[in-house]
């Protein structure tokens, strides 16, 4: 830093001393009128750390507020961690207790080495759950420990059965400041038994998630595994300013629907630095589904995803929708590494979904052994009832997608928009596809936009409005 300084603070103390300072401020000078440039970059010194730049954190959206007043261990309530006793007791005891000091400088539950089996219990505000090392939270095999609760009504039923759905194993409603931390610890939600059920077609009520946040406000999940969810892992729903980092989301790669990480109709966002590995899209965007989604009009917006890795088989890396009918805008997805994956960034939608999707960027993904790498589909006739507007049709618009590497590709992108509706100013830009065979092209329908500096070369469609320049796709980064 001194070195980079030192040339500036002496010709600050004497400026006329030597010719090489009216060079420099002739210099200065120039380069300021030219484009308003710092001194130290028109001349080449680069800032005190280029490094600073890649540590760009957006976890400042959780306000840590003063340490809990009280801390305690769920052993207090009775707990026993043997693997085999349950804990349901215990853990809705200690919430309950530790709910009474919310107002009063809140309360810490610690959780320690051990296996905790238990069934579903809720969280309170101004509340840490903390998982000492080597302790792991486990899910009940009994149906009975997740009962129902009433659907969202941005879906009107439960996800995949009418009606009511099975609670998450860990739940929180309404809830300010909630904090689900430790050191490397893990909550498995022993979701085969529920796998099994989907696969037998004998589940009665859609499955619960693993974690699931509705209608509360600065959340913390950070430094843990979580394993073998039932459904969806994490589940945040009508939240504002949630922070999920550090995490590793595991489910068998075959498990249905085990996405990792859903944020929905929340706002102010910060998922980074996880690694998923699951049986269904690693992270997916939505805000509800259909006349139900429409009616709620509970968007997502303000939603950043960086630094995450993982795979999934048959689903996509960073998908939006295709429940998206409350409208998702504002997001940015960025250094991302899928491989041996279906595709890396999907846009799904339906018919009937109405809602929008707009002012989203994807840049810097890297792909290894994907097939598709860029997909927008329109979806698999799946409504939540047959009451569903057929021509409520998405709006999707602003997609700013760039620097995509891709090795072992199988395909080149597949963008197709819904008829009636185009998909507009989508802009592609320095992207890479190897592996791609020759035969193969980009499919494009009902799509609008510009592509530059791609491989394999893209489709017609695209090239429409292509100029030799372009001021809006050319300089997005
Ligand atoms: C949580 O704590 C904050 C202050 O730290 C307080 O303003 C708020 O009322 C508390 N929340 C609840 C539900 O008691
Ligand atoms: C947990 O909260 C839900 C509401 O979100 C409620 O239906 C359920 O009864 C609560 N469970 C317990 C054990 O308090
Ligand atoms: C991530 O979490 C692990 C524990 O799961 C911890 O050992 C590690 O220090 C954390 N890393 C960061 C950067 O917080
Ligand atoms: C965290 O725990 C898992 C097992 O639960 C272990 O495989 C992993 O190495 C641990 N990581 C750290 C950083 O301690
Ligand atoms: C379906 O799977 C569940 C859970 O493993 C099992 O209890 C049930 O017997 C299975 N039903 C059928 C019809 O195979
Ligand atoms: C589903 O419903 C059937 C019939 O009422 C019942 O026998 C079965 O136990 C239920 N399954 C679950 C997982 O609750
Ligand atoms: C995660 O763990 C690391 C290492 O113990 C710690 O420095 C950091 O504060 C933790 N991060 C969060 C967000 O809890
Ligand atoms: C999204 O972020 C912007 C800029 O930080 C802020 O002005 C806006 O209020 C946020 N939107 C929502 C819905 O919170
Ligand atoms: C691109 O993303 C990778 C992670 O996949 C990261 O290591 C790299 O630093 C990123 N590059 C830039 C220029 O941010
Ligand atoms: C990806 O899949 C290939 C086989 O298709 C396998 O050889 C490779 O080990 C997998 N990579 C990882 C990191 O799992
Ligand atoms: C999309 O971005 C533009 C330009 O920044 C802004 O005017 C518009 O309000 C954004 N749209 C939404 C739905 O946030
Ligand atoms: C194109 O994208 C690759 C991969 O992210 C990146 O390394 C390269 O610098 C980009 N090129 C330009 C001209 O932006």
């Amino acid at each position: 830093m001194d070195v980079y300084i030192r040339p500036w603070v002496q010709f600050l103390k004497n400026p006329w001393r030597s010719s090489w300072a009216v060079l420099c401020i002739a210099l200065v000078i120039l380069g300021l009128t030219w484009n308003q440039s710092t001194p130290a970059r028109l001349i080449g010194f680069a800032p005190s750390s280029s490094q600073e730049v890649d540590l760009r954190s957006c976890s400042a959206l959780y306000l840590h507020g003063r340490p809990r007043k009280i801390v305690s261990s769920i052993k207090e309530f009775g707990g026993v961690g043997d693997g085999t006793t349950s804990n349901t007791g215990a853990f809705r005891k200690a919430v309950e207790q530790l709910s009474t000091y919310a107002a009063d400088g809140g309360a810490q539950l610690n959780v320690p080495a051990g296996r905790w089996l238990t069934g579903s219990f809720n969280l309170t505000s101004n509340f840490t759950l903390f998982l000492e090392e080597g302790a792991c939270i486990l899910g009940s095999q009994d149906p009975q420990d997740w009962p129902l609760i009433e659907p969202l009504p941005s879906y009107g039923r439960g996800r995949e059965r009418l009606g009511p759905r099975h609670i998450s194993l860990i739940h929180g409603n309404g809830l300010t400041d909630v904090v689900i931390t430790g050191n490397n610890g893990s909550i498995d939600g022993q979701g085969r038994i529920w796998w099994e059920l989907w696969w037998n077609k004998t589940l009665n009520y859609t499955r619960g998630h693993l974690v699931e946040i509705m209608n509360s406000n600065n959340i913390l999940i950070s430094n843990l595994t979580f394993l073998n969810s039932p459904f969806w892992t994490i589940h945040p729903v009508y939240c504002s300013n949630v922070v999920i980092r550090n995490m590793t989301i595991l489910a068998p790669l075959n498990s249905p629907n085990t996405d990792g990480i859903d944020p929905d109709s929340s706002t102010n966002v910060c998922i980074e630095d996880c690694y998923i590995k699951s049986g269904d899209d690693l992270v997916a965007i939505k805000s509800g589904w259909d006349h139900y989604g429409i009616k709620a009009a509970r968007p997502s917006s303000n939603i950043t995803i960086q630094r995450v890795t993982g795979t999934t088989p048959t689903c996509s890396g960073i998908g939006i929708g295709s429940e998206m009918s409350g409208g998702v805008s504002n997001i940015l997805i960025r250094d991302i590494y899928v491989y041996n994956s279906s595709s890396a960034l999907r846009l799904k939608s339906d018919r009937g979904r109405g809602g929008y999707i707009t002012n989203v960027t994807m840049t810097n993904i890297t792909m290894l052994h994907v097939k598709i790498p860029v997909r927008f589909s329109r979806g698999a006739n799946d409504h939540p009832d047959q009451n569903f507007d057929p021509k409520a049709l998405p709006r999707v618009s602003n997609v700013y997608i760039s620097n995509l590497v891709g090795e072992g590709i199988s395909r080149a992108p597949v963008l197709e928009g819904i008829e009636g509706t185009v998909y507009e100013d989508i802009c592609i830009r320095n992207v890479s596809f190897r592996g791609v065979k020759m035969k193969e092209k980009w499919t494009c329908q009902f799509v609008k936009g510009e592509v530059f500096d791609a491989l394999p070369s893209p489709c017609d469609e695209l090239l429409s409005r292509n100029g030799s320049t372009s001021s809006w796709c050319g300089s997005q980064n």
